[in-house]
């Protein structure tokens, strides 16, 4: 029987998965629901399948002969509970469904964090306008409200006023499988991402990277990760106590651990976290400015074979670098290149999320920024000076949207 190293979700985001699963001698199967999924070209075997019917990829699985060795997923908040339900019921190593269940859900995440005395913004759960202003009464203005289940900031609202209530209530709860939200305190200040992962219970810090955002709304949508974050060394010791408090506190004892942070004078509160590698090239940034790959970890620790000597990190490649989303207006695609801007010093990697022929949404959420560049430098200044030019090098026509 053909063994192989699964994937749940064939985006462009698991590709690192995928070439590193391969670089360890395994054959790849990819499942996905879309046919036209990017990673299905390169994989060796396909499952055309959403990930999150487990019995039907598990019964073609079988149909198909192939032995499962390992199943992973990064880069989306969505395939997290699925994997863990296909390694729990293959007896393969992966979270705890219990856990994949909290981070699922920002009800039972924000209940974890209670228990465990994370700060986090104090908040509460509602489904409907009564208990929306119910908690507005408690928590007061600003405050956010999000749906329990999303992902990529898809419903996410800041209201500073009663009045503003409704239509984020009405938003979240649209956003929201589930069919409810949360609302808490809005915390202000600057945003970190906390990359870390753990093994046996032990937190091996990785790296912060500060968040530059896209001016609301949509609330929260990154623009940039940078590295480094230019937190002092003991600010940066807090934020990954943190993350390690985090992580416990919804169960993770091993894997990847994805932590956003909110530093609102002086002190920072969790906002969420991920029990996965961060989806916007985290892993990779992190990779080239530390020098550890967290992506080999991820796949070792899906087989089975991640140990303490794994942690050692490798020689970075530069001093500084960053992830640069690239937006646009909205519209028909009409030419995307991405060729002229890789070609440059100091852009490792530069792509698209979406392709020509396409129409552009305007921008709601994380999912209809357009695409990325990944970028090193020797300093700041150069690294500026480099996302600029690649910036200008990359080729994007849209269309103008025509009125109807
Ligand atoms: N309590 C809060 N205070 C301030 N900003 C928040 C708060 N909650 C969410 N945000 C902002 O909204 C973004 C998305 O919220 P998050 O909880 O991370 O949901 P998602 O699962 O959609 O990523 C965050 O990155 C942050 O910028
Ligand atoms: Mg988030």
């Amino acid at each position: 029987m053909p063994q192989a190293f699964v994937l749940a979700g064939g985006s462009r985001s698991q590709l690192g998965l995928l070439r590193q699963a391969r670089a360890l001698g395994h054959a790849v199967c990819v499942i996905d629901g879309a046919e036209t999924a990017p990673l299905f070209a390169e994989a060796d075997h396909r499952i055309v399948r959403s990930f999150a019917d487990v019995d039907g990829v598990l019964a073609e699985l079988a149909q198909l002969g192939i032995e499962p060795v390992a199943v992973a997923t990064m880069g989306s908040d969505q395939a997290v509970l699925p994997t863990a339900r296909l390694a729990e019921r293959l007896g393969l190593p992966g979270l705890p469904v219990r856990t994949a269940e909290i981070v699922a859900d920002k009800r039972k995440m924000r209940a974890a964090f209670e228990e465990a005395g994370v700060d986090s913004p104090p908040g509460r759960e509602l489904s409907n306008l009564d208990e929306a202003r119910q908690a507005l009464g408690e928590v007061g203005v600003p405050a956010v409200v999000k749906p329990v289940d999303g992902s990529g900031q898809r419903g996410v609202t800041e209201i500073r006023s009663a009045e503003e209530l409704q239509a984020a209530v009405e938003r979240a709860l649209a956003a929201s499988r589930a069919g409810a939200a949360v609302l808490e305190r809005y915390v202000s200040g600057d945003e970190y991402t906390v990359n870390g992962f753990l093994l046996d219970g032990e937190y091996f810090p990785m790296s912060v990277t500060r968040r530059r955002l896209h001016p609301p709304p949509p609330l929260g949508v990154c623009i940039a990760h940078r590295y480094p974050s230019n937190l002092p060394p003991d600010g940066e010791r807090e934020l990954f106590r943190l993350a390690d408090a985090t992580s416990r506190a919804v169960g993770i004892e091993s894997g990847p651990s994805y932590v956003q942070v909110r530093v609102e004078n002086g002190r920072p509160w969790t906002i969420e976290v991920g029990a996965r590698l961060g989806g916007g090239k985290d892993a990779e940034l992190a990779k080239l400015v530390t020098g550890f790959d967290a992506i080999r970890a991820n796949v070792l620790w899906a087989l089975g074979e991640l140990s303490r000597a794994d942690f050692d990190p490798g020689e970075p490649t530069a001093p500084c670098g960053q992830v640069r989303f690239v937006v646009a207006q909205p519209g028909p695609i009409t030419r995307l290149d991405a060729a002229p801007a890789l070609e440059l010093d100091g852009v490792h990697e530069a792509g698209f999320y979406w392709q020509e022929g396409m129409v552009l949404p305007p921008l709601t959420s994380g999912a209809e920024r357009l695409g990325y560049l990944l970028l090193t430098a020797g300093d700041e200044t150069e690294l500026d000076a480099r996302t600029e030019r690649a910036l200008e090098a990359l080729v994007v026509e849209i269309a103008a949207e025509q009125l109807v």
